[in-house]
């Protein structure tokens, strides 16, 4: 019997007992579902395993498409011909009955008893095998609840992978990976998208909330750094990291770069300010913060620094305009103030030392004090250092030292949880998140995650 099954599914043969009989009326397939969700489990990349796109596209009987010469994803025309190949392997309202969901699962969660291609999905819980069985059941992209998850995003700078954090259990709850040096993330507000910065394609990545695979990599102008989207959601920003300097404006809903604004210098980090009115880009070797004007996609002001400039954040004044930019700067230990009405630096200030804490100096990559963040209060501005291991807060708007605590080594950015009361730290000398209690600045887990974490973010993810 079992040898029967064996040569059965190795001739590429129904096995034996044929799938329960489809219901009467089934519901409809839906091919906008199709092409965001599901169609991009097919490329996507599962650690130990081939792609299905490897070995399904041509000859077997679920007959995807081959891509056109050069290109990385299938065009309208060959995603319809995937939809008729996929269409013909489930029975609509029968997740169970579907080869396409029974094939690649593991036969101990109701598998088929054998795949070519290994098995995939090791349960039903997988969120990848959930997105199959709710199109089979007739999902469409509008309808389904609006309900979230929140996530702390933690790139890995050195690495080909992206860890999820879920800040209620202080766990790693999801991986993404295929995107080799990811440099900064930014999250959808709608939360149904990451989008992350891939530094060895030079592409904006572009992630289902749901399933983690890769849907599109839109292709730059350049190596990029960081990215920020736009308040509504329709444009993210990248920074540009090759002379003479832009910053891309991708437009979320064809996803395409629609345009290159050109600024003065290589740029590291962009960001948009809190009200969304703003574009701020920073340039070290050009020492230029740039800040452009978000409806007319145009510089509106810039600004030379003494230095190159590094992260930045913002104070929002009482009708949520932007006051002022606090700014690290390239080989200085502290932080620079600049006003936004009068558009000059006003001030700037040392991070004190920490007295008896080992003090690094190697590895600094010019920026001795790099991590900055205004909570999301408005009360308090935290700022990391490199030689200290340390998180040192201030109480705004004086801006008077709150304290300090130790956290992992070489930290490198900070993000905030949904209700504020945690920071998350990327120490990338430890390849871990610190997480420091803000009220009582103490570090209270340590996560580990992939190598040399950098940027991090925080996001409203749809479950
Ligand atoms: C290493 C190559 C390989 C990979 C990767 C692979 N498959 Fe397969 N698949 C096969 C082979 C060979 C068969 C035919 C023999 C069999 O039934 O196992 C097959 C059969 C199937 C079938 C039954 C219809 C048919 O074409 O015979 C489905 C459905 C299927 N695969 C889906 C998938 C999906 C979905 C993925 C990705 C999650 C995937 N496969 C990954 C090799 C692969």
């Amino acid at each position: 019997m079992l040898l029967e099954l064996l040569m059965a599914a190795l001739l590429g043969q129904q096995p034996a007992t044929p799938p329960p009989a489809p219901p009467a009326s089934g519901p409809t397939l839906d091919y906008e579902f199709f092409k965001a969700r599901v169609q991009p489990l097919f490329t996507e990349k599962r650690v130990d395993h081939a792609r299905c796109v490897t070995c399904h596209a041509g000859s077997t009987t679920l007959r995807l498409q081959r891509f056109a010469p050069g290109a990385t994803a299938w065009n309208e025309e060959q995603t319809r011909q995937n939809f008729e190949a996929a269409r013909a392997m489930v029975v609509p309202g029968s997740p169970g009955a579907s080869r396409l969901l029974r094939h690649p699962l593991a036969r101990a969660a109701g598998g088929d008893v054998f795949h070519g291609g290994g098995q995939h999905w090791t349960t039903k819980d997988d969120p990848d095998w959930r997105v199959l069985s709710a199109w089979v059941n007739g999902a469409t992209l509008t309808a389904g609840t609006d309900a979230r998850v929140a996530r702390i995003i933690q790139t890995n700078a050195a690495g080909d992978n992206i860890h999820l954090i879920d800040p209620a259990t202080n766990t790693v709850v999801g991986v993404i990976h295929d995107i080799e040096v990811p440099h900064g993330v930014t999250s959808a507000p709608d939360g149904t998208r990451l989008y992350f910065s891939n530094e060895a394609l030079h592409t904006l990545d572009v992630v289902d909330a749901i399933t983690l695979a890769v849907t599109a990599r839109i292709p730059l102008s350049g190596r990029p750094n960081n990215v920020f989207v736009g308040k509504d959601g329709k444009r993210v920003y990248v920074g540009i990291a090759q002379a003479p300097g832009a910053v891309d404006v991708i437009d979320t809903v064809t996803l395409t770069n629609a345009k290159s604004i050109p600024v003065k210098g290589a740029i590291h980090n962009v960001y948009v300010t809190p009200d969304g009115k703003y574009v701020v880009s920073g340039s070290i070797p050009g020492r230029m913060l740039t800040v452009i004007d978000a409806a007319t996609e145009t510089v509106a002001w810039e600004l030379q620094m003494s230095a190159g400039v590094r992260p930045m954040t913002f104070e929002q004044a009482k009708d949520g305009s932007t006051s002022r930019i606090f700014v690290q700067l390239s080989d200085y230990h502290g932080i620079a103030v600049v006003d936004f009405a009068s558009r000059k630096e006003v001030s700037r200030f040392p991070m004190a030392d920490i007295p008896g804490e080992e003090k690094h100096t190697q590895g600094l990559q010019g920026a001795p004090a790099h991590g900055l963040g205004v909570t999301p209060d408005g009360k308090t501005l935290i700022a990391t250092s490199k030689v200290f291991s340390q998180l040192y807060a201030y109480s705004l708007p004086d801006l008077k030292p709150i304290g300090t605590v130790h956290v992992g080594q070489h930290p490198e950015w900070v993000t905030f949880s949904p209700d504020g009361k945690f920071v998350y730290v990327a120490a990338a000398g430890d390849n871990a998140v610190s997480v420091v209690n803000i009220a009582t600045l103490k570090e209270i887990a340590r996560i580990p995650v992939g190598q040399v974490p950098k940027r991090n973010g925080t996001a409203m993810l749809r479950r």
